[in-house]
């Protein structure tokens, strides 16, 4: 017979399993979205959730809080292990007050947190949550402050990730907002500071939850959402899939892979995808998918900013970063979107051992009134901030175009990048040779009888001259001219010699990126 005890603690058990109750749970799936520990099971390897705190539950009083005190306070908190490592997961519980932030909740988190800094090892928040618990007032606000203290100590010492898997409104979304990497979901997911409601009766702007916050704006628009997928097992997949390119921690390598994809593969495909034209556009991230292990790779941010791709693959069993000029989507232009996602990239990957691999193939900065009034200056800024201050081996390829600014931000060698690469048909100058040549030599081509012939003669011997690789070349600016086809096979090469690779730092404070 079952001792009394034990049946207690099952039926409390039980209980906590229930969340809200049968009937929000109910209420929960019938919009199409899990509940927490749902959520936990198909985020985890099977069977490894070890759950802590489940029998905390508020302390509040007034608002009738003190007839109900559910356990786990709307969070459920604990560790678990995904591809075999250890992480610890919160998942708020949206049966429970709407998933919202009390005194006890906010401290769960928190303890969690602590114990992922400690152990070193990743912490992922799957959020559902109406923010602040109304009733709990000024404490429900200081739990807010406490976790986002804490996500900002742990940044760059354990990724950080969240998901967004409900309405998440006021506090709720700015621990996330601190976090390495947002997912969200086509439905059911929204983040903003303040609802429709509230932004209604403040600035009567009548604005609806997909247009105000969801998945789209945040990934096309804001730029906040990292990923997006059209249901909740995608993102949990997509979380695994991107953690198998992390450190658990600073202190520790990225996972290797063995990779049975040939180190030295020949790349003669790229001669065709990347045509010699410089006008003519192509996707860089089929360059990308030609190099990388298996043609895999996890593209971070695809929808925002597009000009710019980056993401993450192996390269020899050894996770890799791409920060890559997209000349598939305005020609591949450094604007302010493409500075801000590059830059914090570019810091996200050096605070974790993941080297740099930049592909240039731009026209330049984006030249406008509205660019320099919204501030290119501090923005672009911050893409030579990351890149100058970054550690981690950086390698570079010149594909096509390099001009201006743009050449000596995307990781050139005077940023103090490890190797510098170009293919043969690459052009390196100060500006394209139609812009150079109208500005140098307009005189002459304004006097002469025919001034077009001119200007085409101009614009061959400049190309000629200085639109190619081999001056470049001479200054040592580039360490070498690469065929097309060997790019794999170098990158490897040089990422190998560079893998234990150490550079000090200055001794300061911190530095000031332009933020
Ligand atoms: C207490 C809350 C709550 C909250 C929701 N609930 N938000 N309880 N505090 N913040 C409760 C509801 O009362 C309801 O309880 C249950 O959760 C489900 O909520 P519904 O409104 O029925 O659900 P839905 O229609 O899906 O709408 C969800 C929602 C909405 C969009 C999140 O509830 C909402 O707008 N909530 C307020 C959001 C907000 O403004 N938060 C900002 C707080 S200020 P019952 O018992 O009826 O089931 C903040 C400041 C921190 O966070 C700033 C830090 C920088």
């Amino acid at each position: 017979m079952t001792k009394p005890s034990i049946t207690k603690l099952e039926e409390m058990q039980a209980a906590a399993y229930l969340g809200g109750g049968a009937e929000q749970i109910e209420k929960q799936h019938s919009k199409g979205k899990l509940t927490a520990r749902e959520r936990i099971e198909k985020l985890l390897d099977p069977e490894t959730f070890v759950e802590t705190g489940m029998f905390i539950s508020h302390r509040a009083v007034g608002f009738g809080m003190e007839s109900s005190h559910p356990a786990t306070d709307g969070v459920v908190t604990g560790w678990g292990k995904i591809d075999g490592r250890i992480v610890y997961v919160f998942a708020q519980d949206f049966t429970i007050l709407g998933g919202s932030l009390g005194e006890a909740h906010g401290e769960k988190i928190a303890r969690l947190m602590d114990l992922a800094y400690q152990n070193g090892a990743p912490i992922i928040g799957l959020n559902d949550s109406g923010g602040a618990r109304i009733q709990e007032g000024v404490a429900s606000l200081a739990a807010y402050g406490s976790i986002f203290y804490r996500n900002t100590r742990a940044s760059g010492v354990i990724p950080q990730i969240s998901a967004i898997l409900g309405p998440c409104a006021g506090g709720s979304v700015y621990s996330p907002g601190i976090n390495d990497f947002i997912f969200m979901t086509d439905q059911n997911s929204y983040m903003f500071i303040t609802g429709p409601e509230v932004i209604k009766a403040v600035t009567q702007e009548v604005v609806d939850f997909d247009s105000l916050g969801g998945a789209a704006i945040h990934s096309e628009k804001s730029g906040m959402a990292h990923f997006t997928a059209p249901d909740e097992e995608t993102v949990f997949q997509q979380i695994r899939w991107l953690l198998s390119y992390l450190p658990s921690n600073n202190m520790t390598p990225p996972p290797y892979v063995p990779s049975s994809d040939d180190p030295l593969r020949q790349v003669p495909e790229l001669e065709t995808i990347v045509p010699d034209e410089p006008q003519q556009p192509y996707d860089i991230k089929s360059v990308i998918e030609a190099i990388v292990d298996g043609g895999e790779f996890l593209e971070v941010q695809q929808d925002y900013a597009q000009n710019l791709v980056i993401g993450l693959a192996r390269m020899d069993g050894y996770p890799v970063a791409f920060i890559a000029n997209q000349p598939g989507y305005l020609a591949g232009v450094l604007d302010i979107n493409a500075s801000d996602k590059g830059a914090r990239f570019i810091r996200f990957c050096d605070a974790f051992h993941i080297p740099l691999v930049t592909l240039v193939d731009t026209p330049g900065f984006l030249p406008g009134s509205e660019q320099e009034h919204n501030g290119i200056i501090r923005h672009g800024a911050k893409l030579i901030y990351a890149y100058s201050e970054a550690t981690v081996p950086k390698v570079s390829v010149i594909l096509r175009k390099a001009y201006g600014g743009a050449y000596i931000v995307m990781s050139s060698k005077n940023l103090n990048c490890d190797c510098n690469l170009a293919w043969p048909q690459a052009e390196i100058a100060v500006m394209g040779p139609e812009g150079a040549v109208n500005i140098i030599f307009r005189k002459e081509i304004n006097a002469a009888s025919n001034p077009s012939a001119v200007a085409s003669e101009r614009t061959r011997q400049y190309r000629e001259e200085f639109a190619n690789p081999y001056l470049a070349a001479s200054r040592g600016f580039l360490d070498d001219v690469i065929k097309p086809a060997d790019t794999r096979s170098r990158l490897i090469q040089v990422l190998e010699s560079l893998r234990d690779k150490r550079q000090d730092t200055p001794h300061r404070k911190h530095g000031n990126i332009p933020l």
